[in-house]
């Protein structure tokens, strides 16, 4: 009697663990990087995703003619299709909503640690940096400017 009820919770707890990780792998997206502190409170000035003027400028450094050792353009693609193998996909819009105007703000300053996306922060201002985010942004809204609201935590 004891041994049977044993038998029979073992079987549950193995049942419930094999779920509940199925779950885990085929529901969860990969979690996001957590924002470091400092980058936090970082956020697109105001107008900034729209400014005609600030997306100009934006073209101008993601084409590398701002400067010529920043050049986004040579592995996300000219129109953001990536043409350097691991450079992410900045047209699809599974990629875009998930980035906070914080993460992508740390993410194009600091870079990606052990990729070939560097810390930008060395060449651009942080004026410069919400420039070519907004320009980056077109990519995944048709190549129009267009507000991040689309972005889901
Ligand atoms: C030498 C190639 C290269 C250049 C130049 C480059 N990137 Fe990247 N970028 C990458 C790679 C590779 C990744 C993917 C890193 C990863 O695995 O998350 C990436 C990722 C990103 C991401 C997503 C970050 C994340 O965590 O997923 C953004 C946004 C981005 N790049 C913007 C830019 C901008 C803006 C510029 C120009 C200032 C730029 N990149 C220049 C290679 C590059």
């Amino acid at each position: 009697m004891a041994m049977r009820k044993v038998g029979l919770s073992v079987v549950l707890m193995a049942s419930a663990l094999v779920l509940s990780g199925g779950m885990v792998y085929s529901e969860e997206p990969v979690p996001m990087p957590q924002v470091p502190a400092e980058y936090a409170g970082k956020h697109m000035p105001a107008g900034g995703w729209t400014d005609p003027k600030a997306i100009e400028e934006g073209g101008k450094i993601y084409l590398g003619e701002a400067n010529q050792l920043v050049n986004c353009g040579s592995c996300h693609g000219k129109d953001g299709q990536p043409v350097k193998k691991g450079a992410r996909d900045l047209r699809d819009p599974k990629n875009t909503t998930r980035f906070s105007d914080s993460f992508w703000f740390w993410r194009v300053s600091e870079g990606v640690p052990k990729t070939k996306m560097q810390n930008w922060k060395k060449y651009l201002s942080e004026e410069q940096i919400w420039q070519v985010i907004a320009y980056e942004h077109q990519f995944s809204h048709g190549n129009k400017p267009a507000e991040h609201t689309d972005y889901k935590p």
